[in-house]
């Protein structure tokens, strides 16, 4: 089968598209044919060799945890899938970027008919993200919730789902996003140039911001701080150090299981959550694919398509 592997770490042109031989399931295990998978920055970071502290590779590396497709073998006592069922979910192994994949049972769910291959197998670790920063601030109506980079992959998902809980949400977005957001019933807010601090106050008429869910770095946790709001109700993905200064530093997959998976799929399914989907390429073009993720400013999600 073909599989994206690196075997040193450096920029994208360290991705090949390679054979390597078909796994079998073992027991509890399932083999899923894949049909979609979503690409993530934190895959960008572990490739550059960024996060070897944290999360080394070993070579010959595989990419990818988001996955979507059908299960294509079962090991002994698996009862919840059978072959042909179509699923979604995640691998824990960087393995998700390949014409097949094994994960443990409890790993995947059923894809509901209603959700598209490209938004099922982008949904993983964006849609955990999304609810982990979301229930990790508590999100209530009576909140005034400012969202960083609110148009991303994680930023899209965690802003409306703060809105559909009746939280007030100001969206932290270059001015092309802006249409798109109010669109969501988001308040969008330029986050380029000086006076940040001074036109998020002016959105607000005067309001208050009461958490703030931070998806792009340590200058939204500290732009928190600047506006006053209780660094409890900080949450931040990105960004290793928040809790030096009082704020919550949220892991997606703490968060992952089956009842977590499902809701996500089904709030997707339903259109409660929308996941635009900026880009789709072929397994054999994942260079390209990162190429245009790297550039920062994908609105939604970029999808490998097999
Ligand atoms: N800890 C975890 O569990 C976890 C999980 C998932 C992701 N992450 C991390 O969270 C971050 C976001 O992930 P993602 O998938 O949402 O990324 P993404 O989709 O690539 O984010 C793109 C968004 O970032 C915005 N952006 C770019 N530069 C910005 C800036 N200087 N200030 C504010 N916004 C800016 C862009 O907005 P405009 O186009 O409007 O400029 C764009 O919408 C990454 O660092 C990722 O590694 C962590």
């Amino acid at each position: 089968m073909r599989a994206v592997r690196f075997d040193h770490y450096g920029d994208v042109d360290v991705l090949d598209v390679v054979e390597v031989d078909k796994p079998e399931p073992g027991p509890g295990q399932v083999l899923v044919a894949v049909k979609a998978a979503g690409i993530n920055p934190g895959e960008t970071k572990i490739r550059a060799g960024e996060l070897h502290e944290r999360w080394p590779a070993t070579f010959p590396e595989g990419q990818g945890s988001d996955l979507a497709g059908i299960v294509d073998s079962v090991g002994t006592g698996v009862t919840a899938f059978a072959v042909g069922d179509e699923v979604l979910g995640y691998t824990n192994n960087r393995a998700s970027q390949a014409e097949f994949v094994l994960v443990a049972s409890e790993e995947i769910v059923a894809k509901p008919p209603l959700l598209d291959w490209p938004r099922a197998g982008a949904m993983f670790v964006v849609g955990t993200s999304a609810y982990a920063l979301v229930r990790s601030a508590e999100v209530s109506a009576d909140d005034v919730v400012l969202v960083s980079a609110a148009a991303g992959g994680v930023g899209s998902l965690t802003a409306q789902w703060a809105r559909n809980l009746g939280a007030t949400v100001v969206g932290l977005a270059r001015p092309v996003n802006h249409e798109w957001l109010r669109g969501y019933g988001i308040l969008p807010v330029d986050y380029t140039g000086a006076g940040l601090p001074e036109r998020v106050r002016q959105a607000l008429d005067g309001r208050q911001v009461t958490a703030v869910l931070d998806t792009h770095g340590p200058e939204y946790v500290q732009l928190g701080l600047d506006l006053g709001v209780n660094p409890q109700r900080i949450a931040t993905i990105a960004d290793f150090a928040a809790g030096d200064r009082g704020a919550k530093l949220v892991q997606h997959f703490t968060v992952a299981s089956p009842r977590v998976l499902t809701e996500i799929a089904d709030e997707l399914a339903s259109g409660h959550l929308k996941m635009p989907i900026a880009a789709t390429y072929p397994l054999s073009d994942v260079r390209d694919a990162y190429r245009e993720l790297e550039q920062g400013h994908t609105r939604g999600k970029i999808v490998l398509l097999l």
